[in-house]
């Protein structure tokens, strides 16, 4: 797998030509109206291969992501995109991190919210990490949004962890915020800005 900086070089015309950017492999309808919205505002495309996959219990998200591109890959073939994000709240040493989406749905926002009662130390950051597999290559992209865990539960919007968490310099909720403003200040936005920029220097290399 290579860092993000190593840029590889057959990303296919039609990739840069903006139709068909890759496809994002995700069983998740709000992460993908997230990375699509992000995406194709800056005219890329992105479709959609709704499928899951087994998500090995690795102890960083790059490790899922990469375990997940290789197991898609014989099965799915070439341009493919993953996510794996999670919420690590300090005062309980970056619980529940990779363990997000189990703890989601055993003890939910409500169970988060018991563990924490009483805690003065309630930061939080909530990370994604992206796996694109393009020309028969990988590159892993990460971004973070640091912030805090709420006291009650607010808002309808978002997904998941949205209801609970106030992204740093803001009262609002991410349940609480549109897509437009969630995506402007998230962790997946600013991974996806990273994985725009990124193909566009590609663009750039083989004009
Ligand atoms: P996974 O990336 O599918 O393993 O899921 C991680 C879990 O973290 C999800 O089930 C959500 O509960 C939570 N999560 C990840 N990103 C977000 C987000 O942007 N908002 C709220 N919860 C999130």
């Amino acid at each position: 797998m290579e860092e993000q900086d190593e840029a590889f070089k057959d990303i296919s015309d039609i990739t840069m030509s903006g139709s068909v950017l890759t496809r994002f492999v995700t069983s998740n309808d709000a992460k993908f109206r997230e990375v699509s919205k992000m995406l194709r505002e800056r005219g890329i495309q992105v479709d959609r291969v709704r499928t899951s996959y087994p998500e090995v219990q690795g102890d960083t998200l790059r490790e899922v992501v990469v375990s997940a591109l290789e197991w898609l890959s014989p099965r799915l073939g070439d341009d493919l995109l993953v996510d794996d994000s999670g919420l690590f709240i300090r005062p309980l040493l970056g619980f529940p991190g990779v363990y997000s989406s189990y703890v989601y749905r055993t003890i939910g926002c409500g169970g988060v919210l018991r563990l924490l009662q009483g805690m003065r130390d309630r930061e939080a950051t909530f990370e994604a990490c992206f796996g694109l597999l393009t020309g028969g290559r990988s590159v892993v992209f990460k971004g973070h949004c640091p912030g805090a865990i709420a006291e009650e539960e607010r808002g309808l919007g978002g997904f998941g962890f949205d209801p609970i968490f106030v992204p740093r310099g803001h009262t609002r909720t991410f349940a609480e915020m549109s897509l437009t403003e969630k995506n402007a200040i998230s962790h997946r936005g600013r991974v996806a800005e990273e994985l725009v920029g990124y193909l566009e220097n590609v663009g750039r290399e083989r004009r």
